[in-house]
């Protein structure tokens, strides 16, 4: 919900906002803003939207010196590959959008004094791995999109200093294992989307520190089994996909705690063997069940 009223709010100051163009000077290059209102001083703006199709191959350190009171900022499909590490130093930022780019990789320091910085969206890049050192300072960070990156692996520090993380985006990348103690930090989790990369398993203990979590989306892995306590930690559980994998035992201990469960998605897999009658007697909040495109004769769905 708040996320949802955070979006709303960024699409209100869209419109309040300064559209800029990137201009390329001789020696330096530049942002070029149209005032909504002539009065109003630079350091008052607070959006920088750049025209689509604009190329920055590199964000240089003093790219955004002048604006002093930037709060948000769009940098999206402008074929960056790179941002100078001191490029945010002089602002507190709020939101961050980076998507579509061409990000490799964001140096050790860059986000270190945004710890205001509440929504950062670096989809659509090039990364392929990111380390312990490049959240480092997003003490505020609550929404991360790293969605249709290149990425196969985590390290399991790299969460350990974005603790009010909400929501975390994983989708379309090319995970193939995470260490048990990524998410250890995330205590505020409640969205996690792993959709779409190539696990094929997944550790025990991986979410026992997301009390909070209410959606978790799965589908679309390597997945074989997962263990019988995988989701005991996830009492508020509501939103369960783990279609189109490749599971052929489901065991319904699986279910014991999540007794909130509204939405289970288990189609499309290998299962041979399930007793809906002891799911739903942990489940009594369960309103939609996909089980089609399994093993099992008695397919469909409630
Ligand atoms: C750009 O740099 C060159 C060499 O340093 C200098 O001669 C020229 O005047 C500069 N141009 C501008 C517009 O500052
Ligand atoms: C984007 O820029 C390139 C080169 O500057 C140009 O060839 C292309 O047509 C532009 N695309 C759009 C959608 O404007
Ligand atoms: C940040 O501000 C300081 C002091 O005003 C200035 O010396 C420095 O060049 C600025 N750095 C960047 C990257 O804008
Ligand atoms: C940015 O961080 C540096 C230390 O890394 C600090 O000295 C500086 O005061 C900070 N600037 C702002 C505007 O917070
Ligand atoms: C990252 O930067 C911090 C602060 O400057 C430094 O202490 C740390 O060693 C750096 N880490 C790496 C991996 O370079
Ligand atoms: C992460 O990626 C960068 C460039 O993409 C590479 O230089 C670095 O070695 C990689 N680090 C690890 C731990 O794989
Ligand atoms: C970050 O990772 C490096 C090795 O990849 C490790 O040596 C270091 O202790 C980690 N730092 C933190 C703060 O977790
Ligand atoms: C899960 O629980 C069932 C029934 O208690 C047991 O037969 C099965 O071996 C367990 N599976 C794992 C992976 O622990
Ligand atoms: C489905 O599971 C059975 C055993 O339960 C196994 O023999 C078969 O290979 C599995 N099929 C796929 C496509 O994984
Ligand atoms: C499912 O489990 C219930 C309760 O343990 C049991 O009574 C029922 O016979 C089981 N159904 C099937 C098809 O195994």
């Amino acid at each position: 919900m708040k996320i949802l009223c955070f979006l709303l709010c960024l699409c209100l100051n869209n419109v309040l906002g300064e559209y800029c163009y990137y201009r390329r000077g001789e020696n330096s290059s530049y942002l070029d803003c149209e005032y909504l209102d002539a009065d109003e001083a630079i350091e008052g703006i607070s959006l920088i939207h750049l025209e689509y199709n604009t190329t920055i191959p590199i964000v240089k350190n003093n790219l955004l010196s002048r604006f002093t009171n930037l709060k948000t900022l769009f940098l999206t499909a402008a074929n960056i590959q790179k941002i100078d590490s001191d490029a945010f130093r002089n602002q507190s930022l709020e939101m961050i959008d980076l998507y579509h780019n061409k990000l490799e990789t964001i140096e050790n320091g860059t986000f270190r004094n945004q710890s205001e910085l509440k929504y950062l969206d670096l989809s659509y890049n090039m990364f392929k791995n990111i380390t312990n050192t490049t959240f480092s300072g997003l003490i505020s960070l609550e929404w991360l999109s790293l969605n249709s990156n290149q990425l196969k692996s985590i390290e399991s520090s790299t969460f350990n200093e974005t603790p009010k993380l909400k929501a975390l985006f994983l989708r379309f990348n090319l995970i193939e294992t995470i260490n048990a103690d990524t998410f250890k930090k995330l205590a505020n989790l409640e969205t996690l989307d792993l959709c779409a990369n190539f696990l094929t398993t997944i550790p025990i203990g991986l979410f026992s520190g997301q009390a909070q979590l209410n959606t978790l989306m799965l589908q679309f892995n390597h997945l074989e089994s997962l263990p019988n306590n995988t989701f005991d930690s996830n009492t508020e559980l509501t939103w369960l996909d783990i279609s189109n994998n490749r599971i052929s035992v489901l065991p319904e201990e699986l279910f014991i705690h999540t007794n909130n469960l509204e939405i289970l998605r288990v189609n499309n897999n290998n299962i041979t063997e399930f007793n809906a009658t002891v799911l739903l007697s942990h489940t009594p909040m369960l309103r939609e069940f996909h089980f089609y495109n399994n093993a099992m004769e008695d397919e469909g769905s409630i």
